[in-house]
């Protein structure tokens, strides 16, 4: 029996900020942050919307009436959590009209708490083949204004079911991790923005894919001539070049020349939207699905990174069902349908905070379904406007 990743749906608002607009307010040369960096826009996340209402606006489009009776958990991932002790994962519940019978829970660990559900749910539904398993990963990037850090914001969230039988991507058994103690990015409980010694994150990043990748390797025993693709956690989308970069002298000339081809294609949305934390990893996957010609069979490789930090490199091959037809179609109209902000106006969004008193918020420049409409007794108000 295969189980992997029957659907990937994904959702950020429509407005983001142009990332030359930001070099030229921050006196850097565009061409740092498009190709130094890898990025061209970042999704730019209003007051509106929270990590449930981003993932609730992600779930709506792989939770339908014909599995809703399916799913027996939901495993939300997030280092953006609204609450110290109530997880993200029961107010999504009650937004899907999930049935009752269901464990939801959140999962932390930085940018990886999505991969530990992916693989819990794996599991779960090895025992449970007839269940389902709601896989969330959302976030709000936040570094500051005129931070290193800014030029890789962004946020949204992405929407998994893991089930038997996939019609997107069949997840190997073998996988490697790790997990270390080590302070390269945190965001301590009093914070709203994260700290991060930049340089540094970036070289456990690559200490953690290269010392998993070996492990996943001698567990396997494959090695790079068994993958089509690569899909990375994509912090900014330079970073994932950087880890197939390490590992690309492994391949042959003609090998290297696909497996470029195919990150190119796995960092496209990336690109446009900027970091989502837990989510990155899994845009990423979407768009090598719906960017590379890929076949059924064949083999990619994931790698997943959380700051703090735990890394994670499995595998899976392309299902004989896939089709990305209809994600493809809904990321061009999204793209499309986007409003590009000014710096005034990105500075505003960016620093409007939510208060802790009482607050109705203004939701006339959100159009989303699932809206944020305010504070009320220390509860946060949520609203389906279907
Ligand atoms: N044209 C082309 N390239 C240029 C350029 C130009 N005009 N000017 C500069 N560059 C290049 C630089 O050479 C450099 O390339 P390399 O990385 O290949 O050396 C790149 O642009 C970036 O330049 P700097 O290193 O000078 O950039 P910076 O000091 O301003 O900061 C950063 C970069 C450290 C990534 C910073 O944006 C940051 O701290 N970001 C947040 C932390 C982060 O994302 N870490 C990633 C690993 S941690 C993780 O993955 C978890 C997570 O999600 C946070």
């Amino acid at each position: 029996m295969q189980i992997g990743i029957d659907q990937l749906a994904f959702y950020t608002p429509k407005t983001y900020l142009d990332l030359v607009d930001l070099a030229h307010a921050r006196g850097e040369e565009p061409d740092k942050y498009k190709i130094g960096i890898g990025q061209s826009e970042q999704a730019v996340i209003p007051v509106t919307q929270d990590a449930v209402t981003l993932a609730a606006n992600a779930a709506v489009r792989v939770v339908t009436d014909a599995n809703r009776d399916k799913i027996a958990m939901v495993l939300f991932g997030t280092e953006s959590g609204i609450d110290n002790s109530k997880s993200a994962a029961i107010y999504l519940k009650r937004l899907l009209k999930l049935p009752d019978a269901i464990r939801a829970v959140e999962i932390k660990q930085a940018c990886y708490g999505a991969t530990a559900g992916v693989q819990f749910a794996h599991d779960f539904v090895r025992l449970h083949p007839d269940q389902q398993v709601l896989v969330i990963g959302a976030d709000i990037a936040r570094y500051g204004l005129n931070t290193p850090g800014e030029v890789t914001q962004g946020g949204g969230a992405v929407a998994m079911t893991i089930s038997a039988n996939p019609q997107l991507f069949n997840l190997d058994d073998e996988t490697a991790f790790r997990s270390e103690d080590i302070m390269d990015f945190w965001r301590p409980l009093y914070r709203t923005e994260a700290l991060v010694d930049g340089r540094f994150s970036e070289n456990v990043y690559i200490d953690f894919f290269k010392a998993v990748w070996r492990d996943y390797q001698a567990q396997s025993k494959r090695s790079i001539g068994d993958f089509t693709a690569f899909a990375f956690h994509l912090p900014f989308t330079k970073m994932g070049l950087k880890a197939l970069r390490a590992i690309l002298p492994e391949a042959s000339e003609s090998q290297q020349k696909e497996l470029m081809a195919n990150f190119e294609a796995s960092r496209q949305y990336n690109r446009q939207v900027g970091n989502l934390y837990t989510g990155s990893l899994y845009l990423s996957l979407r768009s090598l699905f719906d960017n590379a010609a890929l076949k059924p069979g064949q083999r990619l490789g994931l790698f997943s990174y959380g700051s703090g930090a735990e890394g994670e490199f499995f595998s899976g091959t392309v299902s004989d069902e896939f089709d990305a037809t209809e994600s493809q179609k809904w990321f061009s109209t999204y793209f499309k349908s986007r409003q590009r902000l000014d710096m005034t106006q990105y500075e505003r969004l960016f620093t409007q905070q939510l208060p802790n008193h009482d607050v109705l918020l203004d939701l006339s420049d959100d159009d989303a379904r699932f809206v944020l409409t305010g504070i009320q007794h220390d509860q946060r108000q949520y609203l389906d406007r279907n």
